[in-house]
C-alpha cells in the first residue's frame, strides 16, 4: 500500500489512520520489530526526515538513511535504479523530491510501499493528515468550522493536500495570498466541485477565522527583491493584528517559518504549530503501520 497522494485515501481511511494516530499519542504501542524504514530526502528537511524516523523508531522498527550528495547519483546513477537498489534493503520508503510526480514514479518501480515525503509543488499528503490531527485535537472537530489558508499558495504542496483533505470533512475554507501567488484556480474548483463547500479566495490579510493556517512567502521565486520585502511585510501576521481575532482561534504552520508570524505570538495560547510539529510522530507511526499492514 502506497501513499502518493491525499486522493488515494477515502473519508474512512483518512478517519481511522487519526484515530490510530490518537490511540499511539495516547500509549497504544506499535510493534512492527524487524521492518526497515529507508528515509530518501532529495530536498532538505527536518520535521519531515525526523519524524518518520523517530516514528519507525517507536515503532520498534529500525531506519536507514540515505544522503544524495554522498550516493552514486554523483557518479551518474538512475532515480529508478536507486530506488530498485534500496527495496532491496528496506520494508517502506519515505520520500521527498523536488520534482511532481517523483513519488508515484518511485512507487510503480519498487513492490514495497512508498510515502510521499513531498514532492515538488504538488502534495504533502502526511502533513496533511498531521493537519487534520491537529484540528481535531485542538477543536473537536473539522466540519463546519471556517479555515483561513494565509501565505504563498502558489508554491506550498502543504496547503494543495490540505485544501482537499479540509474539502473532504466538510470545512468551509478562505483563501489568502498576495496578487499572483494564488492557489491554482483550476485545482481550487475541483475540490469544490468534488465535495460541494464554500470557498472564499481575498487578497487581503483577514483573521476572522476559526483555524488560521499560514505558509512562509516563497522570497526565492520573487524576481523583484523589493517587491518581496513588500509582500512579506503587508503579509506577516502581527500581534496585534490577532486583537479581534475569535479568542479559541487555533494558529498552525507547517514550518519552518522565517518572518511571517511576530515571534511574540510564539508565546500566545492560540499559537499551536509547535504540538503539530509534534504529532508528526504519533501521525506518521500510524501511517507506517497503516502501509505495512
Ligand atoms: C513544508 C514542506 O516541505 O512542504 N514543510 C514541512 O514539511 N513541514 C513547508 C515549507 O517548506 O515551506
Amino acid at each position: 500500500m502506497d501513499l502518493i497522494s491525499l486522493r488515494d485515501l477515502d473519508k474512512k481511511t483518512i478517519e481511522s489512520i487519526i484515530s490510530s494516530a490518537e490511540e499511539i499519542d495516547n500509549g497504544r504501542k506499535v510493534d512492527l520489530k524487524g521492518k526497515i524504514l529507508a528515509t530518501l530526502f532529495f530536498e532538505p528537511s527536518t520535521r519531515t526526515k525526523l519524524s518518520f524516523q523517530t516514528a519507525a523508531l517507536r515503532n520498534s522498527m529500525g531506519y536507514i538513511d540515505f544522503n544524495p550528495e554522498g550516493s552514486s547519483l554523483k557518479k551518474g546513477e538512475s532515480f529508478i535504479d536507486t530506488i530498485k537498489v534500496v527495496s532491496g534493503y528496506a520494508d517502506v520508503i519515505a520520500l521527498r523530491h523536488a520534482e511532481e510526480g517523483t513519488a508515484r514514479l518511485a512507487a510503480d518501480a519498487t513492490d514495497i510501499p512508498v510515502v510521499n515525503g513531498g514532492d515538488g509543488g504538488n502534495q504533502h499528503p502526511t502533513q496533511t493528515l498531521i493537519d487534520l490531527f491537529s484540528i481535531k485535537k485542538t477543536k473537536g472537530r473539522i466540519g463546519g468550522l471556517n479555515v483561513t489558508l494565509l501565505g504563498d499558495l502558489k508554491h506550498a504542496r502543504a496547503m494543495r493536500s490540505l485544501l482537499y483533505g479540509l474539502g473532504m470533512f466538510g470545512a468551509d475554507v478562505t483563501l489568502i495570498a498576495p496578487e499572483g501567488l494564488a492557489m491554482e484556480e483550476d485545482y481550487v474548483e475541483q475540490v469544490r466541485k468534488k465535495f460541494d463547500i464554500k470557498i472564499t479566495l481575498k487578497k487581503e490579510p483577514d483573521y476572522n477565522t476559526d483555524v488560521l493556517y499560514v505558509c512562509r512567502i516563497q522570497e526565492e521565486r520573487f524576481i523583484d527583491p523589493y517587491e518581496a520585502k513588500r509582500v512579506t511585510e503587508k503579509f506577516k501576521v502581527k500581534k496585534e493584528d490577532l486583537k479581534g481575532a475569535k479568542e479559541d482561534l487555533v494558529i498552525l504552520h507547517p514550518l519552518p517559518k522565517i518572518n511571517e508570524i511576530d515571534t511574540r505570538i510564539d508565546e500566545m495560547g492560540q499559537a499551536k504549530y509547535f504540538e503539530q510539529a509534534h504529532y508528526g510522530v504519533p501521525v506518521r507511526q500510524a501511517v507506517l503501520e497503516y502501509v505495512l499492514r
